[in-house]
């Protein structure tokens, strides 16, 4: 499907892992839905069953559980499956798509990864997933408070986190640099305000694509 049948809006958040693209997109859910939009909530990986299943198995275990070619194949995969099972049956239907976390996530991360993986993510994006956010809200922070509230926030699924700070201050730049890649769709947002304030901004670039 091309992007432009798509008749609702596909919004994406990106940033480095604590800087708030969870908390952010949740909000911005609610006040969406709050005004009585159509709006559904998704997250990668994962946001079909079957990339959910995907998502327990790159999230979690040794750093070097999977190669970096196969990582790419896995987030591949199970970004196919969220677009064919959720994503567009949503946009053909005229929802708003709120996503944490889309292709530019393995731009950077699979693409950082394994001494530079960049060209094969873009081959493997155009053949198989082609298709980007109509707006994507870049979280913008820097790396050591992203890290921090990553690590205070817990979990398991911390197979990333532990790549550590140096690949988080390398994701950071390369973001910014997308956004200047693809300046048509992406907004940067100062992540490093109180969580209001960021929500306040959220809003007001969301609502200026609404218009
Ligand atoms: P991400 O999804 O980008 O990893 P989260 O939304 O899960 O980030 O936020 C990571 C942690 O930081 C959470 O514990 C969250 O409550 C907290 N947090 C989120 N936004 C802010 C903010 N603007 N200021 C302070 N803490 C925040
Ligand atoms: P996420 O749950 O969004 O983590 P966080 O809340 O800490 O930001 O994503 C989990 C991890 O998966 C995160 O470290 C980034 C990584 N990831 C990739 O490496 N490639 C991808 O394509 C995606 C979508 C995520």
């Amino acid at each position: 499907m091309s992007q432009g049948a798509a008749r609702g809006l596909f919004i994406s958040f990106e940033g480095i892992d604590g800087s708030g693209k969870s908390t952010q997109a949740r909000l911005l859910h609610e006040h969406l839905t709050a005004q009585g939009r159509d709006a559904i909530l998704t997250r990668e990986p994962g946001g079909s069953p079957g990339a959910e299943q995907i998502r327990a198995l790159v999230l979690s275990g040794d750093v070097d559980r999977w190669s970096p070619e196969t990582e790419l194949l896995l987030f591949t995969a199970a970004r196919r499956d969220h677009l064919e099972r959720t994503i567009r049956p949503a946009l053909a239907a005229g929802q708003i798509v709120i996503c944490d976390r889309f292709a530019d996530s393995t731009r950077m991360y699979q693409g950082l990864r394994g001494g530079g993986l960049r060209a094969q993510v873009e081959a493997l994006h155009d053949l198989m997933i082609g298709q980007e956010p109509d707006l994507t809200l870049l979280i913008d922070m820097e790396a050591g408070t992203g890290l921090s509230r990553a690590v205070a926030r817990g979990g398991t699924e911390d197979r990333f986190e532990a790549f550590g700070g140096d690949l988080q201050a390398a994701m950071r730049q390369g973001f910014l640099a997308l956004a200047e890649e693809f300046s048509a769709r992406f907004v940067v947002i100062n992540g490093a305000q109180g969580i209001e304030a960021v929500a306040r901004d959220v809003r007001a670039a969301v609502m200026e694509r609404l218009a």
